[in-house]
């Protein structure tokens, strides 16, 4: 198939391209760079060996996006684009309600008016709010969502969902993701945050590279086995994989179909900076710091169903997780900057 990346640039998407190549697939992509580097699509294309068609548009200009619909004969798209700093989001509303809504609300009428009615949707774990059930099921009731950022991709969820609903001729994948971390074998691409990481794993590595003096375990206190807060990370090459077996279920022609996509295992802080000190043998200091507003004490999901209707489960685990974190960022000490 042929399959349009929005946002394609960016950490989960550029691993995507990979997958999908190695799975007969071409790709084309589509980014405003506002949060990534075109470095990370000229390594895509050493990696995969060719160069990957790349448009520099942003998803919310329509015209932009009907003139790529015209220029390539897209069969499905997998809409990555969007602002996801959960702090920033709080702070910019506006700005993530305008960009992320729009964006998606321009993608699809793009779509529907040249006729391609396949999309996948990264969706998040943040609609599961505090969840009522652990491990988490895709039954599990979506619940209040404390910032603007998750409040899109709930918002978003329910707007595709209409939209399949008014016209069963669409197929929409909404895919929930646990915590991505970890990066392609190489140690070419992989996580580049802007500024100070938000996410445990960029925070760690750069610990761990020398470019921050020591990582802040936000609370001790919480219900869980050590007390700090329990996820459930799953590698990013695994979650790549994941969108190739849900382009399956767009060609069995599933609707509407949710999962979770998750490893079913759940990690405290302190397994990860133990499983990373243990794996790469470097040391990554820490101190005990207040509760971050907003966290929850445990998330992790039950991956069940994307195993039985898709044939997914992730392969790799913790350690893998630390140990291709930590081959890209001590390769790569400042992420794609001055590469
Ligand atoms: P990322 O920021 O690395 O990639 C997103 C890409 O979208 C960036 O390259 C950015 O430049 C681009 N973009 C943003 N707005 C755009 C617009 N209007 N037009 C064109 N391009 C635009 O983020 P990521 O970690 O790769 O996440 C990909 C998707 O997965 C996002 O929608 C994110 O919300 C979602 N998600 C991420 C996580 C995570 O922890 N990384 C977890 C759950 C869901
Ligand atoms: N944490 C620290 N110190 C840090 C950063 C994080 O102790 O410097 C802790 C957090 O308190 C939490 C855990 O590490 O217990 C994971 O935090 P992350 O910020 O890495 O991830 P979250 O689970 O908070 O959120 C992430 C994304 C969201 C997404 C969610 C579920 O940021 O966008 O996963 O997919 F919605």
């Amino acid at each position: 198939m042929q399959i349009l990346l929005t946002g394609g640039a960016g950490y989960i998407g550029s691993h995507t391209i990979i997958e999908l190549d190695k799975a007969g697939h071409s790709v084309v992509v589509v980014d405003n760079l506002s949060n990534s580097s075109p470095v990370s699509l000229e390594r895509v294309g050493e990696i995969i060996g060719k160069e990957v068609p790349f448009i520099k548009a942003d998803v919310r200009d329509a015209a932009a996006m009907d003139k790529i619909f015209k220029q390539y004969r897209i069969d499905a798209v997998i809409h990555f684009a969007g602002l996801k700093a959960v702090g920033e989001s709080v702070q910019k509303p506006l700005e993530y309600y305008e960009n992320n809504m729009n964006a998606t609300f321009v993608l699809v009428n793009a779509m529907r008016n040249n006729g391609c009615k396949n999309i996948i949707f990264s969706s998040s774990a943040t609609v599961y709010g505090n969840p009522a059930i652990i491990p988490i099921t895709e039954e599990c009731p979506k619940g209040a969502c404390t910032n603007p950022y998750g409040k899109t991709k709930s918002m978003l969820e329910e707007v595709l969902s209409d939209v399949q609903k008014a016209d069963p001729e669409w197929n929409v994948v909404l895919l929930r993701y646990f915590n991505p971390i970890g990066a392609h074998q190489s140690g070419r691409i992989g996580e580049n945050p802007n500024g100070i990481p938000n996410n445990l794993m960029p925070y760690i590595t750069q610990v761990a590279v020398g470019r921050r003096q020591e990582l802040g375990v936000f609370g001790n206190d919480y219900d869980t086995p050590d007390g700090t807060g329990v996820r459930d990370y799953i590698h990013v090459c695994d979650l790549a994989a994941g969108h190739v077996c849900a382009l399956h279920a767009i060609e069995r022609k599933c609707g509407l179909a949710i999962y979770n996509l998750g490893t079913g295992h759940g990690y405290s802080v302190l397994d990860v900076v133990n499983a990373f000190e243990k794996v790469n043998g470097v040391k990554v200091p820490y101190s005990i710091k207040p509760r971050r507003e907003g966290d929850i004490a445990t998330c992790y999901c039950n991956p069940a169903k994307a195993f039985k209707e898709l044939g997914w489960k992730a392969q790799y685990g913790i350690e893998e997780m630390c140990r291709d974190s930590w081959n890209w960022q001590k390769n790569n000490p400042n992420g794609y900057e001055g590469a």
